[in-house]
């Protein structure tokens, strides 16, 4: 018998997936790296790798939920017992991401905070790293947790494992419901008032004006592949919990239209709303926008506040507007990188949802403390680069091949998609997932090994980039390894041959 949750409605679980995967990534990784990419240019790398991979994982990671009905490890046991190590590989990595994402929303929300007085004075670059974030000079040194950035992340933790205490329809669903068109409505206005700025127009030309000649470099298609990966949320075992939990009813593919283009929508407003504001910097200092676009957290802590001060009337309200978004966006991916834990500890251990979030909830926020020393920004640093670059893309690429070419299981996913879906898939969608992102991504972890062995990343030392990054992704791959070994409680992986049947008719 299940009796698994489910979501109120089919705008409530597009909301939470949507939510998912609009996030920081969208606010502040998209448009730097689009701009680096050849700007007009990296539009189709980029539409590519939306067409070609994001939309057809995403709607293969759907179909997986839904027809096994379970988090990802359980469902990956249920396509095949000897794939189980594969969810709890891309549970792990969702673990080592909750802990440093939940972090940079402390940062945002500090800075919410700071808007009201512009307290981050003139020397921004200086108030985050010195005042702000007391950061230790060497790498690799922690420090002592600092205050200013510990209280608001027990905040941000109050919140999400509260959400998530609540459940998927009372807490996930109803916190999307509040958050997400509220992060619209405030992002809107940013943009808005963005557009009319003066210098924007400048800015736009320096976003959308294409660099035809990195059109062949295989690094702009690289970074193209990347992007939607971490924006969609896709190879996190997020979109398998989450479909997890659709009503046997349910249209996937195009659920999975309606997510992957929301994202993109989003992405390409806060690629406009960011570079008109970085072209009003520019007019403003009288140089040019590439003098003064950057990525992560030197465009959202330094270059905005900057930026704000700079506003022509409303300066805080508008550093209020900007920070809460980063705040919002952030919390709505956050709950569904923490739901992936919950739900995989809580399927395989048969313990309460309560007890779930508060063991894999709770060695988290204690996790995290790291983050929040002196010496957090450089471990997030690398963390985050190789658990991408090591982590997501990687498992991504494992998951491709498993299904199509291991067990290949892609035609019995397409029936089962179409089985509950308006459109149905074509031989497009198998092309895709068997051929093009197998090659694309194998191509991608082939160049990003040989530059990782050439050279450390971000210039670190090799003791700090062997601890802090080498070893963090093969430990989640080890932890993944080891956890698919315990025993699940009697009947639960065989459970799903009774749901199939309700689920394809
Ligand atoms: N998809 C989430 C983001 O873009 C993780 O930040």
């Amino acid at each position: 018998m299940e009796n698994r949750p489910q979501w109120g409605t089919r705008a409530g679980f597009i909301l939470a997936a949507a939510g998912s995967a609009i996030g920081l990534g969208n606010i502040w990784r998209f448009p730097a790296t689009a701009f680096e990419n050849g700007g007009g240019a990296f539009f189709l790398p980029y539409l590519f790798a939306l067409l070609t991979a994001g939309i057809p994982l995403l709607i293969m990671e759907f179909t997986l939920g839904h027809k096994y009905r379970g988090s990802a490890p359980l469902t990956y046991a249920r396509l095949n017992r000897k794939t189980e190590w594969l969810g709890w590989w891309q549970v792990a990595i969702s673990f080592v991401i909750s802990v440093y994402y939940a972090v940079i929303i402390a940062w945002a929300m500090s800075y919410a905070v700071f808007s009201f007085k512009l307290s981050w004075g003139k020397d921004t670059e200086g108030f985050l790293f010195g005042d702000y974030l007391k950061l230790a000079e060497t790498p690799g040194q922690t420090g002592s947790i600092v205050p200013h950035v510990l209280i608001p992340l027990i905040i941000v933790w109050i919140v999400t494992l509260g959400v998530l205490l609540k459940g998927i329809k009372k807490g996930i669903e109803a916190a999307n419901k509040v958050f997400l068109p509220t992060l619209c409505v405030l992002f809107l206005i940013i943009v808005l008032r963005a557009v009319t700025l003066d210098g924007a127009v400048e800015g736009l030309n320096a976003f959308f004006k294409p660099n035809w000649d990195v059109i062949f470099d295989g690094k702009v298609w690289v970074s193209a592949y990347g992007q939607i990966f971490f924006s969609l949320s896709i190879a996190f075992a997020i979109m398998v919990t989450y479909s997890s939990y659709l009503p046997k009813k349910s249209d996937i593919t195009n659920n999975a239209f309606i997510t992957g283009f929301a994202n993109s929508g989003f992405e390409l407003l806060a690629g406009i709303g960011v570079f008109s504001i970085l072209g009003f910097m520019a007019k403003q200092q009288g140089v040019g926008v590439d003098e003064v676009v950057s990525g992560g957290v030197g465009l959202a802590f330094v270059v905005f506040p900057q930026i704000i001060n700079e506003f022509p009337a409303f300066n805080e309200f508008f550093g209020f507007l900007f920070f809460t978004s980063l705040v919002l966006a952030g919390f709505t991916s956050l709950i569904s990188i923490v739901e992936t834990f919950v739900a995989g500890v809580q399927d395989k251990f048969g313990v309460s949802r309560t007890k779930s979030v508060l063991i894999g909830g709770g060695l988290a926020s204690v996790l995290s403390l790291l983050f929040a020393t002196q010496g957090g920004l450089h471990f997030l640093d690398v963390v985050d680069y190789f658990i991408n670059s090591f982590g997501v893309t990687m498992a991504g690429l494992v998951e491709v091949i498993i299904i199509a070419w291991v067990f290949k299981e892609l035609k019995n996913l397409q029936q089962h998609a179409d089985s509950v879906s308006d459109m149905m898939l074509g031989a497009w969608w198998r092309i895709c997932l068997s051929v093009v992102t197998p090659v694309v991504l194998g191509y991608m972890m082939f160049d990003n090994i040989k530059t990782n062995i050439a050279e450390n990343y971000g210039g670190y030392s090799t003791a700090f980039v062997v601890s802090s990054g080498w070893v963090v992704a093969g430990a989640v791959l080890l932890v993944g390894l080891i956890l698919s070994t315990a025993k699940w409680k009697k009947e639960t992986v065989n459970n799903v041959s009774s749901q199939n049947k309700g689920a394809a008719s």
